[in-house]
């Protein structure tokens, strides 16, 4: 792989910076300074030259991890008050990792960690259309009339939601609350809450069961993770080409 694409894709800073970092003589691969950004770099080579590249050794293999997001931590690399869910990689967490899509701080669930910035942007494009599936107990029931609405799509201020489906799993009748199921192919902020409050619905607790088809490992406690399986990735894979 070119050696600036290297860097990139492995957090050493934009495209841009790194080449101006390599064409300065600050980076050196295996012992010799490289000012080519086209330099292939292969598996195994040792990247000196930043603090952040010292000793770093090339690997070109993407990790793909599946991870159950608890409560009360934020989806980012780093946040003033709050938890974010990177530190939960421990000794995992390495530049270039990066979640794929937002959960709201206090929504459980499914959230994918990659390497692959390229299937992380393809992932998280509106463009695609890739199914998210939610868990959501919701302070209200909905009725046919709501459900039917949020098929067709909701007419919000600024845009027109995609059709959404919503099944519901349980109700309680005399807490006035319910259990359901939403299947969104957008990806817009808070857009479950908004389509929910779109029919009269509060949620209360909100947990994403499914992301481009693969499901939750429900062995998974909050906070904890795993490697994504090959079956797992190929299917992350073919979600973003059957849409091109
Ligand atoms: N929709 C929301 O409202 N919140 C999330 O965290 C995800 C989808």
């Amino acid at each position: 792989m070119r050696l600036d694409k290297y860097l990139a894709n492995n957090g050493f800073g934009s495209r841009s910076e790194v080449k101006k970092l390599i064409a300065s003589g600050k980076i050196s691969v295996d012992g010799t300074v490289i000012k080519d950004s086209t330099y292939n770099v292969g598996e195994g080579s040792v990247i000196s030259g930043t603090d952040a590249a010292e000793g770093h050794r090339v690997s070109t293999e993407m990790t793909y991890y599946m991870m159950n997001k608890p409560s009360g931590v934020v989806t980012a690399a780093s946040d003033a008050t709050s938890p974010v869910v990177m530190e939960l990689l421990g000794n995992d967490r390495r530049p270039g990792l990066n979640p794929v899509g937002r959960l709201d701080k206090d929504t459980e669930g499914l959230l994918i960690i990659t390497d692959d910035g390229e299937l992380n942007h393809f992932l998280t494009s509106p463009k695609r259309n890739v199914p998210k599936k939610y868990f959501a107990i919701l302070d209200g029931i909905p009725d046919e009339e709501g459900i039917a609405r949020l098929k067709e799509g909701i007419r919000f201020k600024e845009f027109t939601s995609r059709p959404a489906l919503l099944e519901i799993s349980e109700i309680d009748r005399k807490a006035g609350t319910s259990g359901v199921f939403i299947t969104v192919t957008e990806g817009k902020f808070h857009e479950v809450k908004r389509l929910a409050a779109a029919i009269g619905c509060d949620v209360k607790y909100l947990k994403r069961t499914m992301f481009a088809g693969i499901e939750l490992d429900e062995g998974l406690a909050p906070g904890e993770y795993r490697k994504m399986t090959d079956a797992e990735t190929d299917m992350l894979r073919r979600a973003v080409t059957k849409n091109d």
